[in-house]
């Protein structure tokens, strides 16, 4: 927590990538990442849903203990799933429990505003760092009817202004803002002590995030705006499969140098 708010302080960037097994998160922590977010985005990259909604508890605390099996040097936030949090103060405080105890979470991190506030007031009492998310979050696919941008207009915006203070006051010790105005990113971002983590939320918070997959290029159909990605690894990884089938076929792998050979038989065996 300390280096996270000195990052604010000095003005540096924070970075976070989501990660959802051991293999790439080793990856990421070679990579002096600064926060790596098991994220209910596993619904979709990794359980292939539409939304996140079906993401359970025991989901994220078992791509959380792969990914921290894996961790070394990042801090690693959790995702609290779709109703693991909403129904009482005291079913949070178990839930988010159990992602610390059994997940390995150094935080948790939970969807929206004034409504989860006596939910973010008990986990932090606990001793348990809360990451706050506002603006387009997406648990509340359906009542916003899609995934679309958020605050546009100037009350829904004074509203996350006033929300953004409430989770700070709450004793949030950051909050991702997604999918909203990049001025209005800009401006919470210095209204606040606490750093901001965008994505979709222009160049003005204290830090960015994206999903693995999408920074990756790892899926074709999936190419929204405010995700850039820094390799195609989608073509990549056909190629490679597709060499593969290609080869098997033809023989051409296993070649010898991946191939056992016997042991040579001793003298006395010859001619058995
Ligand atoms: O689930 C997720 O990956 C997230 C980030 C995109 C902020 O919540
Ligand atoms: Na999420």
């Amino acid at each position: 927590m300390p280096d996270i708010h000195a990052r604010k302080r000095d003005g540096v960037p924070i970075v976070m990538i989501t990660a959802y097994d051991a293999t790439f998160t080793r990856l990421v922590d070679a990579c002096d990442v600064d926060i790596v977010l098991v994220g209910d985005s596993l619904g979709m990259v990794m359980q292939g849903r539409d939304h996140t909604l079906e993401v359970t508890v025991d989901d994220m605390i078992y791509h959380a203990r792969c990914v921290r099996r894996a961790l070394r040097c990042a801090h690693m936030t959790v995702d609290m799933p779709f109703m693991s949090y909403q129904v009482s103060p005291e079913k949070a405080l178990e839930n988010a429990g159990r992602l610390v105890k059994e997940g390995g979470a150094a935080s948790v991190k939970l969807e929206g505003g004034a409504r989860v506030v006596p939910a973010i007031e008990a986990l932090v009492a606990a001793g348990i760092p809360v990451m706050g998310h506002l603006g387009l979050t997406p648990q509340s696919v359906h009542a916003f009817g899609g995934f679309k941008v958020q605050a546009r207009e100037e009350a829904e915006a004074q509203r996350l202004r006033e929300e953004a203070l409430m989770l700070q006051d709450a004793g949030c010790f950051s909050m991702v803002l997604e999918g909203i105005p990049a001025p209005l990113a800009t401006e919470v971002s210095a209204s606040l002590s606490i750093p901001t983590i965008g994505i979709g939320a222009g160049n003005g918070c204290d830090g960015q995030v994206l999903v693995m997959q999408d920074l990756l290029g790892l899926d074709d159909n999936f190419k929204p705006k405010f995700v850039k990605r820094y390799a195609e690894l989608a073509d990549t990884v056909r190629d490679a499969f597709s060499e593969y089938a290609r080869e098997v076929r033809s023989r051409a792998f296993p070649g010898k140098e991946h191939t056992f050979k016997a042991k040579k038989r001793k003298s006395k065996d010859a001619g058995l």
